[in-house]
């Protein structure tokens, strides 16, 4: 047996996937065989959602089930409502929709059942109930009265709804549905990993979500679109913008929002991103933001040949929707529920324990003594 230590797993294939596909060579992520492009252009989110939770595009009967079934399971209970509104004000969302999501797993009846019925059944649960108790928080937080889900709105109307207590136009609506869909899956990250490892001891979803969650928050995984706005935000105007960015590379700095584990040409889902960023830039009248991208863009090829990430367009789409930046990764949990549910579900349909190995570089084999001849 080798013992080359392949740090980050990197170039390791470790298992099969039929979620998604990831094409670095030609720019391209298929979900379930279609392009993420058609289905942005085609599709709602919860056409997307049904996909990738069931393998195939909804027909319309199956559409209205699989709607009505997030919708009817949007309420929290009074238990977890409490909860929210008893946690510190200053908490990150993220550790908030990490220890919503717990809660519900003691809440849920069906917690200790894996079966594919029951999984499915609480990924439904987990996939409606959490933006309900983020956007609680949301309101909480600035000593806001809690809005409760409309029934008669689609996920990313009601989720704005929630929030602001008002659903934008349709334009905006489009651009956030686009962005869930294109957060909604990318195959064996680090929050997948992490929930696929979880899933291996044949642990249950909530735990295995909860888990993806605190990995998601991280700068280096999800965390990098609220670190691009935050970027966005120390640059202050397009007139700072080609200083800040080469003197940061000349710092050898990592500028967030840029490169990829997998793509190293060209991230497949900032095109369709970077069009929507660009209409929403447009509709709010937004110069400054517009114009910083283009500026740090375009320093990052020419000097780095780093391309952006999807984190680099959907960090100014959200503060330009009115979201606060510590809500970003906490936007793109509630899409990425549900990647995370069916790589879960895939993963007990056919368990491998995971558990790799590690090369020790630890003191060598040494005798314990007594404590007065140390
Ligand atoms: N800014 C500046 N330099 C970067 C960079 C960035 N965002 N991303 C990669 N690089 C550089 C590295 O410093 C390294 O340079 P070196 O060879 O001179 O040491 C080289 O590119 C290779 O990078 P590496 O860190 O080995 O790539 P990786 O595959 O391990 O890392 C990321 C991928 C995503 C962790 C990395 O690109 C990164 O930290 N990006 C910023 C965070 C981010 O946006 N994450 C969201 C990902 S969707």
């Amino acid at each position: 047996m080798s013992d080359e230590v392949k740090k980050g797993l990197l170039g390791i294939v470790v298992d099969e996937t039929q979620v998604s596909k990831v094409m670095p060579e030609i720019n391209s992520l298929t979900y379930r065989g279609y392009a993420v492009q058609d289905l942005c252009e085609m599709c709602r989110f919860e056409e997307a959602a049904y996909l990738i939770l069931n393998g195939d595009l909804p027909n319309t009967i199956q559409l209205r089930k699989f709607e009505k079934e997030e919708r009817f399971n949007r309420d929290l209970s009074k238990n977890l409502n409490d909860i929210i509104k008893h946690m510190p004000k200053k908490s990150h969302p993220m550790d908030v929709a990490r220890t919503a999501v717990s809660v519900m797993g003691l809440e849920d009846k069906e917690t200790n059942n894996n079966s594919p019925e029951a999984n499915m059944r609480k990924a439904m649960r987990i996939f409606a109930k959490t933006p309900t108790a983020l956007a609680a928080f949301y309101r909480i937080r600035k000593g806001k009265k809690i809005i409760k889900p409309k029934k008669n709105l689609t996920f990313a109307e009601n989720f704005f709804y929630m929030c602001f207590g008002k659903v934008p136009n349709k334009e905006i609506v489009k651009a956030f549905d686009v962005s869930l869909i294109l957060y909604a899956e990318h195959s064996f990250n680090v929050s997948t990993f992490t929930a696929r490892t979880i899933t291996s001891s044949l642990s249950d979803i909530h735990g295995a979500i909860t888990g993806a969650i605190a990995s998601l928050k991280g700068p280096l995984h999800g965390g990098a679109n609220e670190e691009v706005m935050h970027m966005m935000n120390k640059i202050k105007k397009p007139e700072n913008a080609l200083k800040w960015i080469n003197n940061a590379l000349d710092k050898k700095e990592v500028v967030m929002g840029f490169g990829h584990r997998v793509y190293k040409s060209g991230d497949s889902r900032v095109p369709t991103m970077r069009e929507y960023f660009k209409k929403v830039a447009k509709i709010k009248k937004d110069k400054k933001f517009n114009k910083i991208y283009d500026i740090v863009e375009k320093v990052m090829i020419e000097r780095k040949n780093i391309h952006p990430n999807v984190d680099y367009p959907t960090g100014p789409t959200y503060h330009l929707m009115g979201f606060d930046t510590d809500f970003f990764t906490p936007i793109f949990v509630t899409s990425r529920i549900t990647g995370w549910s069916a790589h879960i579900m895939e993963q007990h349909a056919a368990n491998k324990l995971i558990r790799p190995l590690s090369k020790y570089s630890g003191p060598k084999h040494r005798k314990v003594m007594l404590l007065n001849q140390r």
